[in-house]
């Protein structure tokens, strides 16, 4: 197969807003190196923490092509050994870095194969959020039947599979989320209360999750929004309960001093997806269950919109703008 030397991608070289997202068509198509397989991308996922790339709040060496995650095709295999027996022509998924573009260079022990009657943009809507809320579920905290738990951005890429998640091991769940329509469509996937946490009403939404809880709170947070919550999730983690920080969409939970947790013996965990799948049984444990839960039906994905390639600015505008709901894709 002939393979083009140049490709159209999206190249960050400083840190900053959606304007440093430079649309280039002449970026050099990179070579596959050992464990490395070459896809071209059909589709990318777009998640929050390409922001906190691109801004800086994580670092990460620059010039940069966001992206960890996207769904195609092998068009080249690395020298050495191919232990995973990926061949070109394979339809995959993977995780990595540099999806923002027509080709990746990936690893192949971060990639798999898609099973035949589950599109890519369906993968796309559910891998790496999903493998998340996965992880989350039945490791940082196993959910039982009958907890109560607070989900924070309910109606978000990640929110959106949690709830369903959660619901289907049978928690009880008090889901939060900006404004009416977010609202609705937290309710429809069956969380139990759900609450505007931008509306006046819904401001001491604390309050109100201590009433739905009779007064004892919840036995696990899932908090990805950070500064604006923290304070609050600790005020609503009942005795004894656990707060999951796992993101940092309105900044970074500041220093947390330790005697906080104390009056009510509270744990709390900050995990990311890549710790809990490194190893490659970890990852393939963990996509083998989502990719059940998808071909039972079990979860459904919401694709809020395909941006366009040289539209990835206006995407990340839209996911600060907290304007979308479930998941965006960028298509190379
Ligand atoms: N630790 C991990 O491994 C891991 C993996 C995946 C995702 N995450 C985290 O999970 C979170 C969700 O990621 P995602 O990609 O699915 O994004 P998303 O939920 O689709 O978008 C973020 C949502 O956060 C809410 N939000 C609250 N305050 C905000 C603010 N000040 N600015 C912007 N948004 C705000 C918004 O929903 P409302 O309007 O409803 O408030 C917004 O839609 C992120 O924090 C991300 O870092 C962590």
């Amino acid at each position: 197969m002939s393979l083009p030397s140049t490709m159209k991608a999206i190249e960050i070289t400083q840190t900053g807003g959606p304007e440093v997202l430079n649309f280039k068509t002449n970026h050099p198509v990179p070579k596959p190196a050992e464990g490395q397989l070459l896809v071209k991308n059909n589709i990318s996922g777009i998640n929050y923490i390409d922001t906190y790339f691109r801004t800086g709040l994580y670092p990460s060496p620059k010039p940069e092509i966001l992206g960890r995650e996207a769904a195609g095709t092998v068009v080249g295999i690395g020298p050495g050994s191919n232990p995973y027996n990926f061949k070109v022509g394979d339809r995959v998924a993977w995780l990595g870095t540099s999806s923002y573009a027509e080709y990746s260079a990936v690893p192949a022990a971060k990639t798999v194969k898609i099973p035949d009657g589950i599109t890519d943009e369906t993968v796309m809507a559910s891998f790496l959020s999903g493998l998340t809320v996965l992880t989350l579920a039945m490791e940082t905290y196993t959910v039982k039947k009958g907890d109560w738990v607070l989900l924070h951005a309910a109606a978000g890429g990640a929110g959106f599979l949690m709830t369903q998640v959660l619901k289907s091991i049978g928690a009880k769940v008090i889901g939060t989320a900006g404004g009416p329509e977010k609202v609705q469509l937290v309710k429809s996937l069956g969380a139990d209360v759900v609450i505007d946490y931008r509306s006046e009403e819904g401001k001491d939404w604390v309050k109100k999750v201590k009433e739905a809880t009779g007064g004892q709170g919840v036995d696990v947070v899932y908090d990805s929004v950070g500064k604006d919550t923290w304070e609050g999730s600790l005020e609503a983690v009942k005795r004894k309960g656990m707060i999951v920080w796992f993101g940092n969409a309105s900044g970074p939970v500041p220093p947390l001093p330790l005697p906080k947790l104390s009056p009510k013996c509270v744990k709390v965990a900050r995990p990311t997806l890549f710790g809990y799948i490194e190893q490659r049984e970890e990852f393939e444990f963990y996509v083998n269950e989502l990719f059940k839960l998808l071909q039972s039906g079990q979860l459904k994905v919401k694709v809020h919109h395909v941006y366009p390639l040289e539209q990835a600015a206006q995407a990340h505008i839209d996911l600060e703008g907290r304007k979308t709901t479930g998941k965006i894709l960028l298509k190379p």
